[in-house]
């Protein structure tokens, strides 16, 4: 969510149960990839379904780093975000990061892929962490990352 244009500052929403939320707490930094409409379902289910603390989500994935030094996956990365975090709110189950954006690229010129396109074409589900999840969809659906996923 952009929060300020100047300085360029934005926000996220992540659960306190996500290894992601301890990661960005502790190194004050963090990268977001803007994916493009083709990325598979496979790779949404690995970062947007598994636990970093008990998989390595990198194994498989091609990355690079630049400004943060934070690894960016580029696969189906069709742009990127680094971010200094400047300030962060418990808002209960998540706690919301604001940052500063140090630095941000285009990899490709592919169309991004939306939350409805996620939704509404790839058949894609909200995990119970993520903010959108609305707890009407059933526990197998959930697990697997959507209905088009296995
Ligand atoms: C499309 C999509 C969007 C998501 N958005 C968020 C989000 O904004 N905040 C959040 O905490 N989790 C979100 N999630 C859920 C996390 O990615 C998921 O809980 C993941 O397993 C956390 O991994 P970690 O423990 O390595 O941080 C989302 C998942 C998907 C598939």
């Amino acid at each position: 969510m952009q929060i300020t244009a100047e300085p360029p500052t934005i926000a996220v929403s992540i659960n306190k149960e996500n290894f992601t939320c301890e990661i960005i707490s502790k190194s004050k930094k963090f990268t977001i990839s803007i994916l493009d409409k083709q990325t598979p379902m496979s790779l949404i289910g690995t970062f947007g379904f598994k636990c970093g603390r008990t998989v390595d989500k990198m194994e498989h994935v091609t990355c690079i780093q630049k400004e943060s030094m934070i690894p960016i996956v580029t696969d189906h990365t069709t742009a990127y975000i680094e971010v200094r975090l400047i300030n962060k709110i418990d808002v209960g189950t998540h706690t919301v990061f604001i940052g500063e954006v140090t630095n941000a690229d285009l990899i490709t010129d592919k169309e991004p892929m939306t939350y409805e396109y996620y939704h509404d074409v790839k058949g894609g589900l909200s995990p119970k962490n993520a903010p959108t999840y609305v707890g009407t969809q059933s526990k197998k659906e959930t697990k697997q990352g959507g209905k088009n996923n296995g």
